[in-house]
């Protein structure tokens, strides 16, 4: 492998630039060479505007041209599989956008790719960087919620209005956005609970459009899951809150009784001037693990400012040193796969009236 990681974008859209400012500050150890999306125009001015050396109007030309150490998928969730396993063909690792993929059948057939070629495959997740988010992690860790979570609970509370899923057209449709409210929204904080409480073993849960009639997908879903551990679990998520209260969140119940819980929410835009930091930050509203504090909105927005520009740089962090040193990326392919189930499982359980087994 050359000297720096050596990333290809595929889909050079809105959150590409995420990716690419991310990656600005890791100069000394990766660069973008390559980028493509089907609008070759939008690739060609993406590579001007990040310095890329190189813009491409496939991905399979992009491959084929060769120099690609891993590639960043960030194009609409039903393009995720198929660029991925082109890769992975390669031998090219795979950092995607969260959900992982549409469907089970692709995320299946994503999961085999990586094992027979033997890539690398992180499912980005980068809230789980927010200092409130570890600190969850590191406090499970070291027992100071019992021996396991008993009970959890995860959110997503957001508006979204007619202007947004006319912004491009893949948004709002089954068959090219893959789902609505679980499936683009809510990944983040389905895998938050099953970071924190564990695989699940079975789902039950509905979904509805309720106030957006301009589109087809859900704007409202609950579930319930029980945990592989013996805990359960609420998930919720809805486009129908407006104003949004926290973009995200979880909360969960250890065995000791202690309980905590995550609190994602954006400064608002009027908010952000002169803020060089992310803008989108975590808090701990609840924590009575005895003798320890929760934190302040004013304490997690400092944090927010931290050594590096976005949370998507951190992630990106971490696949870099897993693929120098051979190790495996923090958020991996599973975790990805098992959010696609818990949300595939909403829309079958919803379809059929049962519960569903999920497994891995
Ligand atoms: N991690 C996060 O917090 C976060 C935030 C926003 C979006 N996302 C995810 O990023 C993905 C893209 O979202 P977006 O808002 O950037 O969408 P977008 O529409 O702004 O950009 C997608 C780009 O992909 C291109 N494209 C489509 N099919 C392609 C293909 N087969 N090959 C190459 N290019 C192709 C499109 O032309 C477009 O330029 C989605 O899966 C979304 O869920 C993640």
């Amino acid at each position: 492998m050359a000297s720096k990681v050596r990333f290809g974008i595929v889909g050079t859209g809105g959150i590409a630039n995420a990716h690419a400012t991310g990656l600005a500050v890791m100069s000394d150890q990766a660069e973008i060479v390559s980028c493509c999306d089907v609008d070759p125009a939008r690739a060609a001015e993406f590579a001007s505007r990040w310095h890329v050396g190189r813009s491409f109007g496939s991905v399979r030309e992009m491959l084929d041209a060769g120099g690609i150490d891993v590639v960043s998928i960030c194009t609409p969730h039903p393009q995720h599989a198929d660029p991925l396993i082109l890769a992975a063909e390669r031998g090219i690792h795979g950092i995607v956008e969260k959900p992982l993929t549409a469907t089970l059948e692709d995320a299946d057939r994503v999961l085999e790719a990586q094992s027979k070629y033997g890539t690398l495959l992180s499912s980005m997740s980068q809230r789980r960087w927010f200092p409130a988010a570890q600190r969850i992690r590191h406090a499970i860790d070291a027992g100071k919620l019992g021996d396991k979570i008993v009970m959890g609970e995860s959110y997503c509370e957001m508006w979204r209005d007619e202007a947004y899923y006319r912004r491009d057209a893949w948004r709002g449709r089954w068959d090219t956005e893959g789902g609505g409210v679980m499936m683009n929204q809510s990944p983040h904080n389905i895998d938050f609970l099953l970071w924190y409480g564990g695989p699940a073993v079975e789902i039950f849960g509905y979904w509805a459009n309720v106030n957006h009639p301009y589109v087809e997908i859900e704007d409202n879903a609950v579930a319930v899951i029980r945990f592989k551990s013996g805990g359960l679990g609420i998930i919720k998520g809805t486009v129908s809150m407006n104003p949004a209260r926290r973009i995200h969140g979880v909360s969960v119940v250890g065995s000791s009784g202690a309980t905590v819980s995550l609190d994602c929410w954006e400064i608002p835009p009027e908010e952000r001037a002169g803020a060089t930091g992310p803008t989108d930050v975590g808090t701990n509203d609840i924590w009575t693990v005895p003798g320890e504090a929760g934190m302040s909105d004013h304490e997690a927005r400092d944090y927010g400012s931290g050594e590096l520009p976005n949370f998507h740089a951190y992630q990106l962090r971490d696949v870099i040193r897993a693929i120098q040193t051979g190790r495996q990326p923090a958020v991996t392919g599973l975790d990805g796969y098992r959010v696609v189930a818990v949300i595939q499982g909403i829309y079958e359980s919803t379809r059929t009236g049962k519960p569903v087994a999920l497994k891995l």
